[in-house]
């Protein structure tokens, strides 16, 4: 029996007690989540704090600036930042403020600039983020202007894979090692070959918690055979028991994922196998070679689809990222990136972005279906009901099984995916993160 309290505030609460019974009631070890952790603004604000301002963020993808000058404008943990490739190639990430006075100093998403002039004053900045223009700055300042220290305000940055990441962390974890065994499922994803980000990427807001939409991805196959029911009534899949069959794993930092396997068909572009041989181990391209779908979260909100479907009659698959950011506890921004492998077909790239349209893009039929029930999710977690603040979700399916040895990549593995292991294991980094 799980022993619940009444009369909690978290709302008088300092941000230690709030940690301290974090600690007392969230219990992955146990597979007991309690539904205030999904609609509380004090366990929001924590979570800025603790996770969102220490932690890597998605900030983009490298095709989506791949000429010198191009620059896109992204937000981190709530505030605009600036990723510009300078003239010497390389990447930079700027927080988005003139440091005259303030200003947002760009409010383009995307563009090609070797400079970008203030809208307030005019003070002009270099796009590897030096100060270099001041109007009449003679005159009014009487040449006493030491613009080198006013240069804008970097921002940590890097890369894995095409993947660029920020973080606000002064002295975060190496990227590498958050990502930790993690890259070897990621290569698969987004290392398999080079990949390209086909469109700007779609945002659109969804009135649900974050945590629902990672947690989903990282260990929830099991709604797919009803939420996502018609997917197989419409002869894209093969039958409904079809999301069971794989995989999940989870490895150190909240990381997780879940393979669908087997798959007899190869539904990548099979003129690239010499590239993917090329880009990845031979264990790494067995498993790509057997899977139907991968889906997964890299803590905290970037979650990622591989989906094979059959579109008129041909299976293809598409690839898909997508961040979960938080506005406040009952609503997100989802971002979704549509990428293809670079060197494929035109005609390739056509079917499968024909395929992310039908299925998993923000209009697509089975997208629909999951939003629907993170937004139910969502409400009935917000207010003050007491049977809602002491009430926990179940989290205990497959605590009964053993992980497998023999897999062949890394992590703890379950032979099937129906198992909330990866859940608790985010739950528990989540936890871990929240109490430091
Ligand atoms: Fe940007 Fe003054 S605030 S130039
Ligand atoms: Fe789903």
């Amino acid at each position: 029996m799980i022993e619940t309290k009444t009369n909690v505030h978290l709302d008088e609460m300092s941000r230690e007690e709030v940690a301290n019974y974090l600690s007392e009631t969230v219990r992955p070890e146990d597979g007991v989540i309690p539904a205030y952790i999904m609609g509380d603004e004090n366990v929001n604000k924590l979570e800025h704090e603790k996770i969102f301002m220490k932690t890597w963020l998605l900030l983009g993808h490298e095709s989506e600036l791949p000429n010198k000058g191009d620059f896109i404008t992204r937000d981190l943990a709530g505030y605009s930042v600036i990723v510009s490739r300078g003239q010497d190639g390389s990447l930079r990430a700027f927080y988005n403020m003139c440091t005259h006075r303030g200003m947002k100093l760009c409010r383009a998403d995307k563009g090609n600039k070797g400079q970008f002039t203030c809208p307030y004053h005019g003070f002009t900045y270099k796009n590897s983020g030096e100060l270099i223009g001041v109007p009449l700055q003679k005159d009014i300042y009487g040449g006493q202007l030491d613009m080198e220290k006013m240069s804008l305000h970097n921002v940590t940055l890097d890369t894995y894979k095409g993947l660029i990441f920020g973080t606000w962390n002064e002295n975060p974890e190496p990227l590498l090692e958050f990502l930790g065994d993690f890259k070897w499922y990621l290569d698969i994803v987004v290392g398999r070959t080079e990949m390209e980000v086909i469109g700007p990427p779609q945002k659109f807001i969804v009135h649900s918690q974050w945590k629902i939409g990672s947690d989903n991805f990282v260990s929830d196959s099991y709604h797919t055979m009803v939420t996502h029911g018609s997917i197989a009534k419409l002869g894209m899949v093969p039958n409904a028991a079809y999301s069971k069959k794989g995989y999940q794993v989870h490895v150190k930092n909240g990381h997780g994922c879940n393979i669908g396997m087997p798959n007899p068909d190869f539904a990548f572009p099979e003129e690239l196998i010499p590239e993917y041989k090329e880009n990845l181990s031979s264990d790494q391209f067995e498993l790509m070679s057997n899977v139907k779908n991968m889906i997964g979260t890299v803590f905290p909100n970037l979650s990622f689809l591989v989906s094979h479907t059959k579109v008129k009659g041909k299976l293809i698959s598409n690839t898909t990222l997508r961040l979960w950011k938080p506005i406040a506890p009952d609503k997100m921004e989802v971002m979704t990136w549509f990428l293809v492998d670079k060197n494929a077909s035109e005609d390739w790239k056509y079917r499968s972005r024909e395929s992310y349209i039908l299925t998993f893009s923000p209009s697509g039929i089975f997208e629909q279906d999951d939003t629907e029930v993170f937004t139910d999710i969502t409400q009935a977690a917000a207010g003050t009901l007491p049977i809602v603040k002491n009430f926990n979700y179940n989290y205990t399916m497959g605590m009964h099984r053993e992980p497998v040895k023999d897999f062949i990549g890394p992590g703890v593995v379950y032979p099937d995916k129906f198992t909330e292991a990866g859940s608790r294991n985010f739950y528990s980094y989540w936890l871990d993160m929240m109490k430091a």
